[in-house]
């Protein structure tokens, strides 16, 4: 593990399921990596495991009890809520899953989190059904929602005698997930103009022409630029999602009302990443009143929106430039043609009709292309990962060769 000069000061939550074990060998790999390692345990963790284990990998006193006056004056739960770089979970059970997902902080571990700004890593582990079980299933996708780390369990034999996907992931895996997570501020310096979401085409006061963009890999895309140090300028069609903060954000509806916000921003930024889905047409006549219900087909014409992507590969002076493919068919070949038409660095190409991927979910599944020619074609991930691997690629994309 690469370390900078301040020691990374992680806080592993340790809650009650057989893996615990290997949350053992964890402490191990981070302390031999350079970490600090602060271990919080729930009742049903020292069942498994006794705290003096932790205590004596990780050299320091392990936090178990919200009302022990010894243990608060020695560590202070809200202490090590601000001390942490990050935060993990290994293993998290159903049940701790469920009361982070509902806001529920009943104990040492779960008050701590409520009150860390930390990034959180969570490594749940447990029976395969009750992996499967919907309302699992419901609180993991929140807890992604709102931006924490999931480690997808491995597969294979589980302890409770049933073979199938449940397993903690190995202590090395999640080590590394880890080191992915500390990563330096590379991005310090660099000042992004982002675009997100939807375009809304009017077609009358109440209704519009728009696609099923979220908004989510943009907005997901600012705050790991954030995270990691660059200014964000994010211009965002209409979304459910909360301004990632510290992002000087502006807020527009139609295609046109984007290509000037992003012109705007366009002179002070570094690097561009149009994750917008704009609208490629819209309608020629907008109605100033309510189209009425009627007997007769009616006709819509469509007249093309200017490309704002093209546009800024025309005059990009520079600044690198990454564009996304939606595609439905032809991935590579398409988005390659993309690449080259718009002037791009960089391209993500996803293929829309793939389950996992494309527009609403949470996850997605991507291939990213570049000038040089290299095409890296990912897993399924979810979007804040993939925000991550794509910075990683313009890094190297930017490094002299
Ligand atoms: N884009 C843009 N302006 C448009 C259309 C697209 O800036 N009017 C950008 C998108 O933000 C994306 C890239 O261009 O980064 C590719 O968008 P996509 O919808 O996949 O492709 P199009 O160029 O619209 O081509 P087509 O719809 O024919 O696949």
């Amino acid at each position: 593990m690469t370390i900078g000069v301040k020691q990374p000061s992680i806080v592993l939550g340790v809650s009650g399921g057989i893996a615990c074990y290997k949350a053992v060998e964890l402490v191990r790999l981070l302390v031999k990596a350079g970490c600090s390692v602060q271990v919080i345990m729930t009742r049903s963790a020292m069942e498994f495991v006794t705290p003096l284990t932790f205590q004596t990998l990780s050299g320091h006193p392990v936090a178990s009890e919200t009302f022990n006056l010894t243990q608060e004056s020695e560590i202070g739960h809200i202490n090590l809520a601000d001390s942490a770089d990050l935060f993990v979970i290994a293993p998290a059970t159903a049940n701790i899953i469920g009361k982070i997902a509902n806001g529920i902080a009943d104990d040492l571990l779960t008050t701590v989190l409520m009150a860390t700004q930390a990034p959180l890593l969570i490594a749940p582990a447990m029976n395969i059904h009750m992996y499967e079980n919907p309302i699992l299933q419901e609180n993991l996708r929140k807890l992604r929602r709102v931006g924490y780390h999931l480690l997808e369990p491995a597969e294979g034999f589980l302890a409770c005698g049933y073979e199938g996907k449940g397993r903690l992931p190995d202590p090395e895996k999640i080590a590394e997930e880890v080191q992915r997570l500390l990563k330096p501020k590379d991005l310090i310096g660099e000042r992004f103009l982002i675009t997100a979401g939807p375009n809304r085409e009017p077609l009358d006061p109440v209704r519009y022409l728009s696609n099923r963009s979220s908004g989510k890999m943009g907005y997901a895309l600012a705050r790991a630029a954030l995270r990691r140090g660059a200014a964000v300028a994010l211009v965002t069609g209409p979304t459910a999602l909360a301004a990632p903060a510290g992002a000087r954000t502006t807020q527009v509806t139609t295609a046109a009302e984007m290509r000037a916000a992003v012109l705007k921003e366009f002179s002070t930024s570094t690097a561009v990443i149009m994750a917008a889905a704009v609208s490629d047409y819209r309608p020629v006549m907008r109605a100033d009143k309510k189209i009425k219900h009627g007997k007769y087909p009616i006709e819509l014409r469509l007249e093309p929106n200017p490309d704002i992507l093209k546009e800024l590969g025309a005059a990009k002076d520079g600044r690198l430039l990454i564009g996304f493919a939606a595609e439905t068919e032809a991935l590579t070949a398409n988005a390659a043609k993309k690449l080259t038409e718009k002037n791009l660095d960089m391209i993500v190409a996803n293929d829309v009709t793939q389950e996992g991927s494309g527009f609403d979910g949470d996850s997605n599944i991507a291939t990213i292309l570049d000038r040089t020619g290299a095409t890296c074609a990912l897993p399924l991930m979810s979007k804040d990962d993939l925000a991550d691997r794509i910075f990683d690629h313009f890094l190297e994309l930017k490094k002299p060769r």
